[in-house]
């Protein structure tokens, strides 16, 4: 195994027991490790302080322990993980070996053929299982809502054959909920769908490979040449070409790098862009879907450059389908749920955990809840601090400036004073794009404004 299949196998072991796949930074350590980096340098490739790199991989240790069940520290991570790829090349065999070397060993997506026929699934079964990868896609649920956004995206993607879609909205926005739902409304029209999430990979180039391996594999399981095909970019982008794919790419952010500006690689993803403009340039009957919290840097020039390009930024529910959500959830005081909804933006996992926090803390009286003059954020808390922890310095200081002002500025009056004026718009425009700020034309003017619940995350 290569540093990047043995970071993507450990990464399975991981969310076969926890249900959970390891963070970027958990990657970036891992990486570290098997190159024998120091925490320093672990630290400088992730951006961060060395202290936290080391903390994190303390606890990345310990997960790892109890995961592969061996003592698993930095020093001995790389020589336990040589020997558990031996163990399996010893049990499976010379066939095997060769599968093993290019394959994550774990995959129910590419089994061992023969393993598979063992288990007397037809080879129509199989054969369909490969064509349709959805094993990292959520269940399907029946969405009831998002019918216009659904309905919008089916016509970039069957009616005007867009080649490059990215998907942007805050965490819980309902991103990946909307896209699985469209790929159960479309899917019979592609010959391949593959569904990968960015955080499975510690860099772009681990990603290509897995998405060569699908498609090639594809068209045939056993063929021993797969490396020479692998991360072979034209080869990929001439796939799409002769046959029609669905390729969707969720959390994106995790390619981006958190505490600059937003738009900007991590180190592993640098040559991603270019990657991203041959799905949007280059010609294909395929589909590539990105979704994430921010947009590729590339995408708003693509999409002025040709019309195969577009994106959809997913804003709240309307208040008729988050009163769906209330209800469901069996909270009082009807005529307070508008005001609500409001105020934690129609976010659909916003509204689902606070309205736990109802039931728990106020027996469902929403209007309890909200006679406190602070607005309680409860669990979504947490969220917001995932989308504090990506801010650069001045983004910071200027959304914390605005928090302070009400949430609110007139965009030719800077709120704050220790910034200089291109750096504050420089902040805004960033922010903006994270989604954390609006700005809104009144008259002649534009207001820059934050929603309540970010308001009051970045208020206290
Ligand atoms: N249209 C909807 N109607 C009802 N509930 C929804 C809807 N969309 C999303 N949800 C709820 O919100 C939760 C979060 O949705 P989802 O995971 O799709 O968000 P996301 O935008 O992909 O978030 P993240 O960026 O963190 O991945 C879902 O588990 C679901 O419970
Ligand atoms: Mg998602």
């Amino acid at each position: 195994m290569d540093i990047q299949e043995s970071i993507q196998w450990t990464n399975d072991q991981v969310l076969k027991k926890t249900g959970k796949h390891l963070d970027s930074l958990q990657r970036t350590i891992l990486a570290g490790a098997l190159e024998q980096k120091t925490y320093q340098q672990v630290a400088k490739d992730y951006h961060c302080s060395k202290d936290h790199a080391k903390r994190v991989a303390s606890d990345l240790w310990k997960l790892l322990s109890d995961v592969l069940d061996e003592n698993v520290k930095k020093s001995n991570v790389k020589s336990i993980l040589e020997h558990i790829e031996f163990r399996h090349i010893s049990n499976w065999g010379s066939d095997s070996t060769q599968i093993f070397g290019n394959i994550n060993i774990c995959s129910d997506i590419y089994p061992n053929p023969e393993e598979v026929r063992d288990k007397s699934h037809s080879q129509a079964d199989y054969e369909s299982q490969l064509h349709h990868d959805l094993s990292e896609a959520p269940e399907p649920k029946s969405l009831r809502h998002r019918t216009e956004e659904l309905a919008t995206l089916e016509k970039w993607i069957i009616g005007e054959h867009h080649r490059l879609i990215a998907i942007t909205g805050l965490s819980g926005m309902g991103k990946t909920m909307l896209v699985r739902q469209l790929v159960e409304n479309i899917k019979d029209n592609f010959d391949r769908i593959l569904w990968r999430s960015h955080r499975k990979y510690v860099n772009s180039d681990a990603l290509e490979t897995d998405i060569a391996q699908f498609l090639f594999l594809t068209e045939n399981p056993k063929n021993s040449s797969i490396s020479k095909f692998i991360k072979t970019r034209n080869l990929i982008i001439d796939y799409l070409r002769t046959h029609r794919c669905l390729i969707i790419l969720d959390d994106l952010q995790e390619t981006l790098c958190p505490r600059e500006l937003v738009g900007h690689y991590c180190p592993g993803y640098d040559n991603y862009n270019q990657l991203i403009k041959e799905f949007g340039q280059s010609e294909h009957q395929s589909c590539v879907i990105l979704l994430g919290w921010e947009q590729p840097p590339e995408l708003a020039i693509l999409e002025n450059k040709n019309n195969y390009c577009k994106t959809l930024h997913l804003e709240g529910l309307d208040n008729q389908c988050a009163t769906e959500i209330l209800e469901n959830q069996n909270l009082k005081d009807k005529q307070q749920w508008s005001k609500l909804i409001r105020l934690y933006s129609g976010n659909p996992l916003w509204l689902n955990l606070i309205s736990t926090t109802i039931l728990d803390l106020f027996n469902g009286s929403v209007s309890q809840f909200l006679s406190y003059s602070n607005l309680f954020l409860g669990d979504v808390e947490s969220i917001l601090k995932q989308h504090d922890l990506r801010l650069s310095e001045t983004e910071k200081l200027v959304i914390v400036g605005l928090a302070q002002n009400h949430g609110m500025a007139d965009i030719s009056n800077k709120p704050i004073n220790n910034i200089s004026d291109r750096d504050y718009l420089k902040a805004l425009s960033s922010l903006r794009k994270r989604s954390l700020i609006e700005i809104h034309t009144e008259k002649s003017s534009s207001i820059v404004k934050i929603e309540p619940a970010i308001l009051e995350y970045f208020k206290s």
